[in-house]
């Protein structure tokens, strides 16, 4: 991983291998190229004419624009990387963390080969400092355990050093070692949604975390097979039945010395999807090794806030299973008894993440946490809605989900609210189960969220978030994100725990 330090050196002075700055859009109508505070004394050794000589080679200004200039002779670091934050922000106001964030991300990733960096982006507040940490780590992320390494690779940065920042300031060595943590956390879950599904089976996945639980001192249990079957976990076991990999339910507990809230998290964890007997068809399934996304990120969400000691009581579940045709598969038609006692039809083997989530969330009701909250790559209607850059909010407390939409934005990660209509919920009636696993095509995303709400335990705060369009991207890296597995929710789920912790949320 990269290191993260702080350092009052001047920017001039430091040992680097580059230097980053940032640049700005003037507003107005006439624009022209500012050099954003914090690189004043690289300015001074362009004689005042950074911006002008960034103008021609090309920088304007805009958010994800990178421009690099040999430094001249009065800067130890060999050259400049200019990185756009978009238009200058108002006298009274101050770059956005988002922007912030994305600009550094979008340093590291230039920087990808190169060892040592120094960022002087501009810093008023703490939290520009851990906006820019997130950044900068997350963009050096770089997945090649599956690639030979000749003696020419390039390696993500090796150190990152944030200039302007005090190193002995409190809240500064905090925000170092929040993004520290959250980055690190992150990176990892990407590790594990990036790694080929012929290795990261239900059991492979149950290992690493367990062995995390012992490096943190958490508190680990892993059902397998057996103790499903004893405990009656049905649709946990209908899904991974047809797998020569068998299922796993992972509880991860952070508990704090603190008589605290409790908070659950739930994660859909298929290590695989195929589709089941109702297969997916060829240009379906390529990808989905991302299906334990959810799984991942309730995770690293876990051992994120156990590593920042937050004082609130923190259990993740990790629904793990592959779903694969085979003889011993669930057929559609089977009826499954779900943990929960209901029984439900499977009409399709496809829409098997509720089936697993159900289980798991009539599980993590038993212990009446303060909220419960799931995450899944659930559905392809979730995906056709809202686009591959945001994920669906559903809940069954109409401020719980407000509140999820505005820790989401404030963390960086787009979201959007989405209801759950009453009138859906009888599609899903079965003439031989309580209910079945599917519903309406229309709409899918939210009879996915509905079939979930049956299995809350009466009275528990929910909320459901459906991450299948951002958690692996296909396309294009950009800003702090690469292709891949994302990390999606991961920062929602750790804003979520230190609010809960504040006793922000009722
Ligand atoms: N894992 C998929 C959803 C998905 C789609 C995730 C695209 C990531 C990207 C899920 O298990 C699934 O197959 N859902 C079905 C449900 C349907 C059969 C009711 C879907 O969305 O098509
Ligand atoms: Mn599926
Ligand atoms: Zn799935």
């Amino acid at each position: 991983m990269t290191a993260l330090t702080l350092s009052t050196a001047g920017a001039a002075t430091l040992r680097a291998d580059a230097l980053v700055v940032g640049v700005a859009k003037a507003a107005g109508p006439k624009g022209g190229l500012v050099v954003a505070p914090g690189a004043e004394a690289v300015d001074k050794a362009f004689g005042g004419k950074l911006a002008a000589v960034l103008e021609t080679l090309g920088a304007r200004g805009a958010e994800g624009e990178v421009t690099k200039a040999v430094s001249p002779s009065g800067l130890k670091a060999p050259f400049v990387l200019a990185v756009g934050l978009g238009t200058v922000p108002a006298a009274d106001e101050a770059y956005g963390a988002e922007v912030l964030r994305t600009a550094a991300g979008n340093a590291a990733r230039a920087l990808h080969g190169l060892k040592k960096a120094a960022f002087a982006l501009p810093i008023e507040a703490a939290e520009d400092i851990e906006a820019i940490g997130e950044g900068a780590l997350l963009g050096a992320y770089a997945f090649t355990a599956y690639q030979d390494r000749g003696p020419d690779a390039k390696e993500p940065l090796a150190e990152v050093t944030l200039l302007g920042a005090k190193p002995r300031d409190k809240a500064h060595k905090a925000a170092v070692e929040r993004s520290l943590a959250l980055a690190e956390e992150m990176n990892r879950a990407r590790d594990l949604i990036n790694t080929p599904p012929n290795d990261l089976t239900p059991e492979a996945f149950a290992a690493v975390v367990s062995a995390a639980g012992k490096e943190h001192g958490l508190k680990v249990q892993v059902l397998d097979e057996k103790a499903l079957e004893k405990g009656g976990f049905g649709g946990i076991l209908g899904v991974g039945v047809g797998s020569e990999n068998p299922p796993r339910l992972v509880k991860i507990t952070y508990t704090h010395a603190k008589n605290a809230k409790h908070l659950a998290l739930v994660g859909k964890g298929i290590t695989y999807d195929s589709g089941g007997i109702s297969l997916k068809p060829a240009g379906h399934n390529e990808t989905m090794k991302c299906d334990m996304s959810g799984a991942a990120a309730v995770f690293a969400a876990v051992v994120a806030a156990a590593r920042l000691g937050l004082e609130v009581n923190v259990t993740g579940w990790l629904a793990l299973a592959e779903n694969m045709p085979s003889g011993s598969a669930t057929r559609p038609g089977d009826v499954l008894r779900m943990y929960s006692g209901k029984t439900v039809e499977v009409l399709n083997t496809d829409a098997e993440g509720r089936l697993v989530l159900a289980d798991a969330l009539w599980k993590a009701s038993e212990e009446k946490p303060d909220a419960i909250v799931d995450v899944a790559t659930l559905t392809g209607a979730m995906v056709l809605a809202l686009g591959d850059h945001t994920f669906g909010i559903m809940a069954n407390d109409d401020a719980f989900r407000t509140a999820i939409h505005e820790i989401a934005e404030e963390s960086g990660e787009q979201s959007w609210p989405m209801p759950l209509p009453a009138n859906l919920r009888k599609t899903m009636d079965s003439p031989t189960a309580d209910l079945a696993n599917m519903g309406v095509r229309m709409g899918g995303g939210l009879v996915a969220g509905l079939f979930l709400k049956e299995f809350v335990g009466e009275g528990i705060t929910w909320a459901h978030l459906d991450i299948a369009g951002p958690a692996y991207n296909e396309g294009a890296p950009h800003g702090y994100t690469p292709k891949g597995g994302t990390g999606s929710s991961v920062r929602t789920l750790l804003r979520l725990a230190e609010r809960t912790a504040a006793g922000d949320l009722g």
